[in-house]
């Protein structure tokens, strides 16, 4: 019964958002108005061919294409090839051999670079037990541009022009863009200088680029958004059919234990709540990897020096960001710079940096002072309140589904010593 309701609430929402036309430059046309205004016949068809044909943006192309019969016809036999193909090899690879082949976990990184974006990034980079499927750009930290020109400058770093990165979404779904100098710098990178990208930007839209890695790897690709969450959003109202393909969503953003924009919101959360609330609410396993825990995880002095001392361009780019975020940090009680995105690629690394806990969360959309705020049921419990005459009554408890696994305590010491070994390219 709830599931059902919870499934209609969902739809409803993914509806809502597919009334608008976002177009590849970011800017999108509400036709909001448009279908109050229409009549019941009218709602009626355009709501079978929603679910008919999924998105019905003509600019949705690549969607429309993903979705066709032929296409999906196309995946199924590539499956069963590939399916047959990983039997044989499976049955031809001796168990010592098998073995030592542990497959590099296959990520998407949806994230506004951004100073913590860069490192997270780098991480990413520097692990050979990942590996990084698409970079896409979402307005945050920065706005999409300069988070585009940033991450090409961090993929050239490293000398990773292979993999596509995409810009997406250049503002939220509902609410203006805000950018976070103080919090970044002016360059979005604290200031660190990097020579100008020899990569190429992918023509794709961002959300469009995630669609087509999911259905590429299907079950295989972990998303891991460390931004605003509206590319995702974009991505899953473009083509549903993606969240049961997509294996995890380890994302940084949120905190059950107060904000950090104000008293209750964490910024990427905050910077777009409806976008949000369709991510959480969309079905798929997510990890939370919020201030809670990423506000104990900090980078000290004595970590950027061993940076500094490596003499590799990496390391001392790294050395630099994390010298800014220790000083942002300065005054306000915290022993050093907090990197809270590279935690979530750390928690894709190694799930045993963090203790979690089942919770049911809500994103607040509304809310004088909260809005934007994840709101979790720590007992997964809701009072069942009825009618009674001039009055409500409380009559008994109802369960409420988990739908995040809410990190609430870090192994900090040791994700910060992997975060700086892997840096310093060891
Ligand atoms: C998050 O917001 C941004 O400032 C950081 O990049 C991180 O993703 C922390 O609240
Ligand atoms: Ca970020």
């Amino acid at each position: 019964m709830l599931a059902q309701k919870e499934n209609r609430e969902r739809n409803r929402t993914v509806f809502r958002l597919k009334l608008f036309d976002y177009r590849r430059d970011g800017s999108f046309a509400s036709r909001q108005h448009a279908w109050k205004n229409l009549g019941f016949k009218e709602r009626g068809r355009i709501w079978r061919n929603l679910t008919r044909d999924g998105f019905l943006d003509p600019e949705c192309s690549r969607s429309d294409a993903i979705n066709s019969k032929g296409a999906q016809m196309k995946r199924f036999l590539k499956t069963v090839a590939l399916l047959a193909l990983a039997a044989l090899s499976a049955a031809t690879i001796s168990p010592a051999q098998g073995q030592s082949q542990t497959a590099a976990k296959k990520i998407i990184i949806d994230t506004d670079p951004g100073t913590d974006d860069a490192l997270a990034i780098l991480l990413a980079l520097n692990s050979p037990d990942i590996d990084v499927a698409g970079v896409t750009i979402v307005a945050g930290n920065v706005t999409s541009e300069l988070g585009l020109e940033n991450a090409l400058k961090v993929m050239s770093l490293a000398n990773r022009c292979d993999i596509p990165v995409a810009k997406g979404a250049a503002h939220p779904l509902f609410q203006k863009l805000n950018t976070e100098v103080f919090w970044n710098g002016k360059n979005g990178l604290g200031g660190a200088e990097l020579p100008p990208s020899h990569c190429a930007a992918s023509s794709q839209f961002g959300p469009d680029l995630i669609i087509g890695v999911v259905h590429r790897y299907p079950h295989e690709i972990t998303l891991v958004p460390i931004g605003p969450l509206t590319n995702v959003a974009l991505a899953i109202s473009k083509d549903p059919s993606i969240v049961p393909l997509v294996k995890e969503v380890v994302l940084m953003g949120g905190s059950i234990t107060g904000g950090n924009v104000n008293a209750a919101s964490e910024f990427n959360i905050h910077s777009d709540p409806e976008a949000a609330s369709i991510v959480f609410n969309a079905g798929w396993p997510i990890t939370m990897v919020g201030l809670d825990v990423t506000e104990r995880t900090l980078i000290t002095n004595a970590d950027v020096v061993r940076l500094e001392k490596v003499g590799e361009p990496e390391a001392s780019f790294a050395a630099a960001v994390a010298r800014f975020q220790i000083g942002t940090y300065q005054g306000t009680g915290f022993g050093g710079g907090a990197v809270h995105d590279a935690l979530a690629v750390g928690a894709v690394v190694d799930r045993s940096f963090l203790k979690t806990q089942d919770m049911r969360v809500d994103i607040e959309t509304d809310g004088r002072f909260t809005r934007g705020e994840t709101v979790g049921n720590r007992g997964n419990a809701i009072d069942r309140v009825v009618p009674r005459g001039d009055r409500l009554e409380t009559v008994g408890v109802d369960a409420v589904q988990p739908n995040v696994q809410v990190a609430v305590g870090v192994d900090a010491s040791r994700f910060i010593e992997l975060l700086v070994s892997r840096l310093s390219g060891k």
